[in-house]
């Protein structure tokens, strides 16, 4: 990418050399551009052009101050899914009157502090939530703007842990029970209807499984025009895909446009369209720099034994997930095919299987497309401190968040008197 490439031999984000980075802050390292985040938020700009749509940045896939605080400069909202998550926004500066909150167990508290901040609305993914809300917002004297989150049954092709729009997902409210929630949303007291929201899945690179969702979700629309409920927006989640190894990627301009076209074309196009984008506005803009620890030659396998683990990027031992392996410094030899393994005491705890590269000992590893659901899923297993966060900038870098220390790691816990 432009954003990362090499130079002289080495790795760069930007202009910033990632061996030095490397050697200078330590390792495990999140490494960000922030020339990457501000155009991937371009490419959704691009394809949005003047029409009424609001991007809410799903922010579970990387929530670091910063990087929110980058996006909110821009204007973008958020999707949150926990009171954690909203001060996370207000601290960073974001507006709750771009907040929308997804989530099928919201509680008590979270839904105060998300009507004390105003947000734009809640996404509700039951009716006992509904009625939750109604309670907290009526006996807070406020009235909670809401959307129902509707399952529209549709596969969205991707894998099935991150595919959420199935009738057997735990998410939202099934279409065909959609109008007698919203008939009850609308005799609810503290409750306000203002949208319909859907979110199918994550990692998504095919269009169909999105119109065909907007299919449904319009014909909900329909249904209840002629209950006379009418919505101010419509949210059709995030899920756009990005490239970690072969996938064809499609750019924010290939989902929208056949989206606008569709809302045109059904007497929709009044409508205010929400996105919730993550992985595609974060993901490629990050990698995760580890070291190589010990070569280890074994009968079956060469091992890598690097300084990151599960802990730190859970995605392949969670999903299986495939993420591309790059020497920060090439080296000339014959590579040699290695597993990439932490130092976690799991046989889950793998990075990378079996890939083709030249290694030395101590040499600088740099896992690509890690800016997304990264970092935000590292654990302190193993009483390992989570990694430092750091933002590239053109020729200079700023630690977005230092390095965990070991007192962090038992800060809280007591012995017994
Ligand atoms: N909106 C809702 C309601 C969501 O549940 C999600 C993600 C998003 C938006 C953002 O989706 P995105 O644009 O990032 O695909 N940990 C998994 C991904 C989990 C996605 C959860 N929901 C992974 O590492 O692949």
């Amino acid at each position: 990418s432009p954003f990362f490439h090499y130079q002289n031999n080495t790795l760069h984000a930007e202009g910033v050399c990632l061996e030095i980075l490397a050697r200078e802050l330590g390792t495990p390292l999140y490494v960000y551009s922030r020339a990457a985040l501000k155009a991937a938020w371009q490419s959704y700009q691009n394809a949005i052009g003047s029409r009424n749509t609001l991007v809410c940045y799903g922010m579970k896939a990387n929530s670091n101050l910063a990087v929110l605080n980058e996006f909110a400069k821009l204007g973008s909202g958020f999707d949150i899914v926990s009171g954690g998550e909203l001060a996370r926004v207000l601290k960073a500066g974001g507006q709750a009157a771009k907040v929308v909150f997804s989530g099928v167990g919201k509680q008590d508290w979270e839904i105060e502090a998300a009507l004390e901040a105003g947000i734009k609305c809640f996404n509700v993914e039951s009716v006992a939530e509904l009625e939750r809300i109604s309670e907290v917002a009526t006996r807070l004297g406020k009235t909670a703007p809401v959307s129902l989150r509707v399952n529209p049954d549709v596969d969205a092709k991707t894998h099935p842990y991150i595919s959420t729009g199935m009738k057997e997902n735990k998410f939202g409210i099934e279409i065909g029970a959609a109008p007698a929630a919203y008939q009850k949303a609308n005799t609810l007291p503290g409750i306000k209807i203002v949208g319909v929201d859907s979110h199918i899945g994550s990692q998504i690179t095919e269009v169909s499984p999105y119109l065909d969702a907007l299919d449904k979700t319009l014909n909900l629309l329909d249904m209840l025009g002629l209950q006379g409920i009418q919505v101010e927006h419509l949210d059709i989640g995030g899920g756009l895909g990005i490239r970690y190894t072969d996938e064809i990627p499609l750019d924010p301009k290939e989902l929208l446009e056949p989206v606008y076209e569709k809302l045109a074309q059904r007497g929709y196009d009044h409508l205010q369209l929400v996105l919730e984008p993550g992985r595609s506005l974060v993901g490629n803009a990050g990698v995760l720099l580890t070291r190589v620890q010990y070569l280890k030659h074994a009968e079956a396998r060469n091992f890598a034994i690097i300084d990151a683990a599960m802990t730190d990027l859970m995605r392949p031992a969670l999903y299986d997930a495939y993420h591309g392996l790059l020497a920060v410094r090439p080296r000339a030899q014959t590579p040699e095919t290695y597993d990439i393994v932490g130092p976690v005491c799991e046989s889950a705890d793998w990075l990378a299987k079996q890939r083709s590269i030249a290694l030395e000992q101590d040499d600088i590893l740099a896992l690509e497309s890690a800016g997304a659901y990264g970092f935000v899923m590292s654990s302190q297993y193993n009483t390992r401190p989570r990694a430092a966060e750091v933002m590239v900038d053109g020729e200079h870098f700023h630690i977005i968040r230092q390095r965990e220390k070991l007192e962090d790691l038992f800060e809280g816990e007591q012995l017994l008197p």
